[in-house]
């Protein structure tokens, strides 16, 4: 069985902005035609959800974008912007290489 890639986007912003990161995710994966492929050209099934607070503002720097965790890696993001998505999925899930800039302290 094939592994997925679950993408949970904090949407507890007053700005909204996690609506938007969470839609510009979604796009991207349909535009690179990685929503159903992932690492290696492996089929794998990709799913973005917005989801509650992900109570990871307290590790993360602050910032306009939203927070985010992919799963199966439990890879968390800080301060995403819509502008970042593309980068994300290409990175993480078409190449399986996290992107250092975005990336949340443990
Ligand atoms: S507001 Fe939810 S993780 Fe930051």
């Amino acid at each position: 069985m094939p592994t997925a890639y679950h993408i949970f986007v904090c949407n507890n912003q007053k700005s909204g902005v996690g609506d938007d990161v969470a839609k510009a995710l979604k796009n991207a994966l349909k535009k690179q035609g990685l929503k159903n492929l992932g690492l290696g050209g492996e089929k794998r099934k990709s799913r973005v959800q917005t989801c509650n607070c992900l109570d990871a503002c307290k590790r993360c720097k602050k910032g306009p974008g939203a927070a985010l965790v992919i799963y199966p890696e439990g890879t968390f993001y800080g301060a995403v912007k819509p502008a970042d998505a593309a980068e994300l999925v290409q990175e993480h899930i078409g190449h399986g290489r996290a992107v250092a800039r975005l990336l949340l302290p443990e």
